[in-house]
């Protein structure tokens, strides 16, 4: 990406870009790892709309959205076939979704029967399954800790209760997360690698079985319009599976170093924020004007934004990304005035950083857009 063009160096950091070139290019290939199955746009790994609609004209199907309100907000301008990926409990939102009369644009997220007390028949809902791997007789559990909803029996349990309930049971979703959102090929750490890659190899062969098998039992209590799983890490190997009609996917968008650490696939990095050197403390180290946009997850140094370019800059360990500040090592040609690109750990946090974001093609501006955060939209 050209990071120095008159273009770039007319604007005052901080301040966010996404390179349209890396943003298709990533594209392109997220689709070619689909292999023909759709893929639905995880927003939360985006949180910018423009981005999201080329993401919906380059080829992906739906939304995965993150929270209700923001599926709402998304159907009052249009939108349509929303999946909101994760239970809600919000009252006021229910309401709005059947007075308003979007249920037939929204599906909401359910792994048990207090969830649907809350919800208005006839809304459609997707059954949410736990597609984690358990290992030594279940007391070894990896994976994300979702949905108590495990086997065949239990999941057509609950499909029967929502049937019964006067709810359309919409869709089914099982997420990979110790697969889709764990890198195999962590820098600097062979053993940890090896164990990853043979944890994934079995967790998926075990999933594959049991999500047909729960696919099989719910299909008998109602007609599935979908059943996705799966993220960016794992697309090739979830759209491979006969019983999934569509996997989940975002993050591999804009490319976030987290997404570095993966064998099959190196997605550029499209998204990068700019920040000021404003002081230089000592020989060798610089400081830019804030910087402190950690990751979410378990707190750790591969959770903090990376200093790209110029290179060979490194965060201060003491310090690290900090609030204000943000001390640079290795920054002995660095002046006040100059400035230093990174990378965010993640994908869709960064847009909550920055109002908007400038869309880059060569070098050059072709467009300045919002993020949610810019429409005064923060809803996690
Ligand atoms: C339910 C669900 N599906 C899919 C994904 C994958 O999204 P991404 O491709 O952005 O990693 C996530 C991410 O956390 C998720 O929670």
């Amino acid at each position: 990406m050209i990071l120095d063009s008159r273009a770039l160096n007319s604007l005052d950091p901080p301040f966010a870009v996404v390179d349209l070139d890396a943003f298709d290019a990533n594209l392109a290939d997220l689709m070619r790892r689909a292999n023909g199955v759709p893929l639905r746009l995880a927003s939360k790994s985006l949180r910018v709309r423009e981005l999201a609609d080329q993401a919906l004209c380059g080829g992906f199907r739906g939304m995965l959205c993150f929270t209700l309100p923001e599926a709402l907000w998304l159907a009052r301008s249009g939108a349509s076939d929303l999946v909101v990926g994760y239970p809600t409990v919000d009252r006021a939102a229910l309401r709005q979704l059947s007075e308003e009369g979007l249920q037939e644009r929204i599906t909401v997220m359910v792994d048990c029967a207090e969830q649907l007390d809350l919800i208005e028949p006839p809304a459609r809902v997707c059954l949410d399954v736990d597609a984690g791997f358990r290992a030594l007789g279940g007391r070894l559990r990896i994976g994300a800790k979702r949905s108590p909803v495990r086997t065949p029996q239990q999941a057509a349990a609950l499909a029967r209760e929502i049937v019964a309930r006067g709810f359309v049971l919409d869709g089914l979703m099982a997420y990979e997360g110790q697969i889709a959102g764990v890198g195999d090929r962590p820098p600097g750490k062979p053993l940890l690698a090896l164990a990853v890659r043979g944890m994934q190899a079995l967790s998926a062969r075990e999933l594959a079985t049991r999500r047909a098998a729960i696919v099989e039992a719910v299909r008998e209590v109602a007609p599935l319009r979908f059943v996705n799983g799966g993220g960016t890490g794992s697309i090739e190997r979830t759209a491979a599976e006969p019983a999934v009609t569509e996997v989940a996917a975002g993050s591999g968008l804009f490319g976030p170093t987290l997404f570095d650490a993966y064998r099959a696939f190196s997605p550029r990095p499209a998204a990068l924020f700019a920040l000021p050197v404003v002081r230089v403390p000592s020989a060798g180290v610089a400081t830019v004007l804030g910087g402190g946009y950690p990751a979410s997850g378990p707190a750790g140094r591969d959770r903090l934004p990376r200093p790209v370019a110029p290179p060979g800059l490194k965060l201060d360990r003491s310090e690290g990304a900090g609030e204000v500040q943000t001390p640079l090592h290795g920054a002995g040609a660095l002046r006040v005035g100059d400035r230093v690109w990174f990378r965010h750990a993640k994908a869709g946090e960064l847009s909550e950083r920055f109002p908007e974001v400038h869309l880059i093609r060569r070098g050059e501006i072709v467009g300045t857009v919002p993020t949610y955060r810019g429409e005064g939209k923060t809803f996690l």
